[in-house]
């Protein structure tokens, strides 16, 4: 069969560094293609070339699409036929509602006037695609990021779609809405539009793909077909780290001392809804040398339960207590809460966590600047130093630690979060989706630095929406929903299973 897309012997140069490197990657009508590769492998950067974000000019190579050679100039010229790229870091504009975002560039119009009952209607059956029941009005910065990207793919769907290109969609999902995604994917395949899907989830991959393309320092290594057989998760990890991962997790053998961070009878109303408690008188702890871990579906409160002790930053009418090493602790603004010990690392980087303008090793050290100064005055080479230990440390890929972190790629991006909270050196961390979008190598060295800092007698919290992952590193896992801990296991006796039985069970009573 002919090929729906051709991109031949792609290079891509940003100043100090070569992102693509005469990458060749075929696309065959109707199929699903997963695009996948270590953070800073150059996927983000392949697509942005097929659908003209970066134009004609700015590359070599051929981009072949439908049997023609194209010279995209930009994205409306790739989306007139029918290439539609929905990116890693989300576009929709927070404070429209859903159905303006998704009409955005093409109202439905008469006579020049845009219809507002038929934006809404249109919205509201766009919506029922992707499985949202939300009122089309609702404001896109009061949905979570999940819903988002739901929105997103709505928004592909009103434009006419051919190809579909999905930069990591499923990374801030959670497992049901990712698998109501993948369905949708299989369904647009079967009304024979191709996609080319970017994920680290290689468990999804496995299920949707029909062919695989691994890239590798902006080249491309390996490419299978899966169609017929199982893919082997092996292989693609050998491809994509070159190397073999004997575990997921590393090792640790825990060594837990007293409890240094206890919440009690913790409440918190919406901000926007000063009736609706959506915390609900919560009791809460953890130990010196201790993981613990927050299960829960999307929208359990699990990151409203830690922006609000986070010094309020989430959340009214906030009332219990916290203590921290026994005494009730002023966690009422940021900085409080920062000099009390906390830090909370955020999964939504783009919003709360990092100055995109600036350059690495200014996001490493800003929330410590203290510590790499002297007599108040600060000390270059100090932050330097600082800055290139975790650069070196975390694996951040980037031509040197000037490099604007809006420039990184998303993993990447993660990575400098992270590493700005370590710097505050905080005896109680709160990590939110720490490893979202991040390689499966990488992780590893992430489960290596929260073992290393429990180690150390800190404590750390960890909410993840990746099942595995809390019952692979904690030590103890607090199952949240609707606002409430419904259940509590330990590590070893955690599944898969019983986390979510607990949640459907739906008992707001606290073990
Ligand atoms: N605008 C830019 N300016 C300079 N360098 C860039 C720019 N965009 C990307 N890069 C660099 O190009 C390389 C490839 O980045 P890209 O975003 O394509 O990676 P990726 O495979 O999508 O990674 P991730 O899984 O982390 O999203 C990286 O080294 C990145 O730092
Ligand atoms: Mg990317």
């Amino acid at each position: 069969m002919t090929p729906i897309l051709e991109m031949r012997g792609i290079t891509k140069r940003f100043p100090g560094v070569v992102a693509l490197s005469d990458v060749n990657f075929e696309v065959a009508p109707g199929e699903i293609h997963a695009l996948v590769g270590e953070n800073g492998a150059g996927k983000s950067t392949l697509m942005k070339v097929l659908s003209g974000v970066y134009p004609q000019g700015s590359y070599e190579g051929a981009i072949v699409y439908d049997g023609e050679e194209r010279h995209f100039r930009g994205i409306n010229d790739s989306e007139a036929l029918g290439i539609i790229i929905i990116h890693q870091e989300l576009a929709l504009i927070p404070l429209m509602s859903i159905a303006e975002n998704i009409f955005l560039s093409n109202p439905p119009a008469r006579f020049g006037v845009i219809d507002r009952s038929e934006v809404y209607t249109r919205a509201q059956a766009l919506l029922a695609k992707v499985g949202l029941t939300e009122n089309p009005d609702t404001l896109v910065t009061n949905i979570g990021v999940g819903k988002q990207q739901l929105v997103e793919i709505a928004k592909a769907l009103s434009k006419k779609v051919r190809l579909l290109i999905l930069d990591e969609p499923t990374a801030s999902l959670n497992e049901t809405d990712s698998e109501a995604l993948l369905d949708l994917l299989l369904e647009f395949k079967a009304q024979g539009i191709a996609s080319i899907l970017i994920s680290h989830k290689l468990n999804e991959i496995a299920r949707v793909a029909d062919h695989i393309t691994v890239l590798r320092d902006g080249r491309t290594v390996d490419s299978m077909d899966c169609r017929g057989q199982a893919v082997e998760e092996d292989r693609i990890i050998r491809s994509m780290v070159d190397r073999d991962l004997e575990h997921r997790f590393p090792k640790r053998e825990p060594n837990i001392g007293e409890t240094v961070f206890a919440v009690e009878n913790w409440s918190v109303h919406h901000p926007l809804h000063p009736e609706r408690q959506v915390i609900r008188n919560v009791d809460f702890h953890v130990r010196r040398g201790e993981i613990v871990g927050i299960a829960g579906l999307m929208g359990a409160g699990r990151t409203e339960f830690a922006m609000s002790l986070f010094g309020r930053s989430w959340g009214q009418k906030i009332s219990g207590t916290a203590r921290i090493g026994g005494k009730v602790a002023d966690l009422s603004t940021v900085g409080r809460a920062i000099a009390a010990g906390l830090a909370y690392v955020t999964e939504d980087r783009k919003q709360l966590g990092l100055l995109l303008a600036e350059d690495i090793r200014k996001n490493v050290t800003l929330s410590n600047l203290p510590a790499v100064s002297r007599n108040y005055v600060l000390d270059d080479v100090a932050e330097l130093k600082a800055a290139g230990d975790y650069r070196a440390r975390m694996r951040i890929r980037s031509s040197s630690v000037y490099q604007e972190t809006g420039k990184l790629s998303g993993g990447n991006q993660q990575k400098v979060v992270l590493s700005k909270w370590l710097f505050t050196s905080p005896e109680i961390l709160i990590l939110d989706e720490p490893t979202r979008g991040i390689d499966i190598g990488a992780k590893y060295e992430i489960y290596c630095i929260i073992n290393e800092l429990a180690d150390a007698g800190k404590a750390v919290i960890v909410i993840s929406s990746e099942m595995p992952e809390l019952i692979g590193i904690c030590d103890r896992i607090c199952v949240m929903n609707e606002g409430a801990f419904v259940g509590e296991f330990s590590g070893a006796d955690a599944t898969q299973e019983k986390i979510m039985r607990s949640i459907v069970r739906k008992g707001s009573e606290t073990p």
